[in-house]
């Protein structure tokens, strides 16, 4: 009786790894799984059922002669089942389309920024940097702001704690310092970057925002310079059908200071319900002047030989009038709605 039965587990084993050999996908591994191992009618259980019959001192050989087999069947479909799925992988259709990674893109004030920036380096001017915790000093003094002016007041400026005179600077002029100590002219340059100013956020308002500076000191530079400079970079950003007006004006650090507007690039001043310039016709877009000889001196360079001229403008109202953002602090929620308008 033993004999048999073990003669019979040899054959069903042969038989087993016969079909096994043969198997090539997971359908067929399945039917043959159930064809051994399934609960109902599986040859296994099968043979498991029928230990009950062997004689009682045949019983420990057999039931460990069924256990082998069991364990090899079920070691093998699992290892089939691995080699199927790998082998699946391999033969995955590559040709089908990937999945769709949206593009970022950079954010408008980046674009402004770089178009700002392209214009004035083709025109020569080099790109420069500063610190954005700066010295009153740099921020203020040498800029030839006097002790008690606004602008240095606690309400209008973040100084920082515990560290004498040093405040989140409120324009990029302290480049003009820094730079103007550490050249020797001629100077051509501009300096973009954030600017921190105490104001309560509002559509017209951040408590931080980015100005491009632009500086140029050299013998013999009069204010037609400036307004030629002035009137290539925005024709260069607005068109050439944009008019320029300088209207005399006020910094500590320029003499004489002027701030600059264009005409209204939508209406040209003809359409007295204009969204943009509201019938106005002109729309402030930054301010300038001849450097102050007192600035050229703060800094090493002698007024008699060199003269030269400054503007600055804020890349915020820039993007805001060519592309009619009508919120500044739309430029800082981060809603995709916004941000990827400007690809
Ligand atoms: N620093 C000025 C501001 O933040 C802007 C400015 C005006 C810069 C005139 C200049 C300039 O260089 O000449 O309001």
């Amino acid at each position: 009786m033993i004999n048999e039965f073990h003669n019979e587990i040899e054959k069903i084993k042969g038989v087993f790894l016969e079909e096994l050999k043969k198997i090539q996908s997971q359908e067929s591994l399945k039917t043959l799984k159930d064809k051994y191992v399934s609960r109902k009618k599986g040859i296994l259980t099968d043979l498991l059922k029928r230990l009950k019959d062997v004689p009682r001192e045949e019983k420990p050989a057999a039931g460990k002669t069924v256990n082998k087999l069991k364990v090899l069947i079920e070691s093998s479909i699992t290892n089939k089942l691995e080699e199927i799925g790998s082998g699946e992988k391999l033969t995955r259709d590559y040709s089908l389309p990937g999945f769709d990674y949206p593009q970022g893109h950079p954010h408008l004030l980046s674009l402004i920024r770089s178009q700002i920036e392209d214009i004035l380096l083709t025109m020569g001017y080099d790109i420069a940097y500063g610190p954005e915790i700066e010295q009153d000093y740099y921020n203020f003094t040498a800029l030839n702001f006097q002790k008690d002016h606004p602008a240095r007041d606690e309400q209008d400026t973040f100084f920082i704690d515990g560290l004498p005179e040093t405040l989140l600077r409120t324009h990029t002029s302290p480049v003009q310092i820094r730079y103007m100590k550490d050249h020797k002219p001629p100077i051509k340059i501009i300096s973009p970057g954030k600017v921190f100013r105490k104001d309560e956020p509002d559509a017209t308002h951040t408590p931080v925002f980015h100005q491009v500076e632009g500086l140029l000191i050299d013998k013999g530079i009069t204010f037609s310079h400036l307004r030629g400079t002035l009137e290539l970079f925005i024709h260069s950003f607005f068109g050439d059908n944009v008019n320029l007006r300088f209207r005399p004006s006020y910094f500590p650090f320029t003499e004489p200071s002027a701030e600059v507007d264009i005409s209204c690039f939508l209406c040209f001043g003809k359409d007295p319900n204009c969204r943009i310039c509201k019938g106005g016709g002109w729309l402030e877009i930054l301010g300038s002047g001849m450097v102050h000889p007192q600035v050229l001196k703060n800094c090493g360079i002698d007024p008699d030989v060199y003269s030269g001229f400054a503007f600055g403008m804020g890349i915020e109202r820039i993007a805001m009038l060519k592309h009619e953002v009508r919120d500044l602090r739309m430029f800082y929620d981060n809603d995709l709605r916004f941000v990827t308008q400007f690809g």
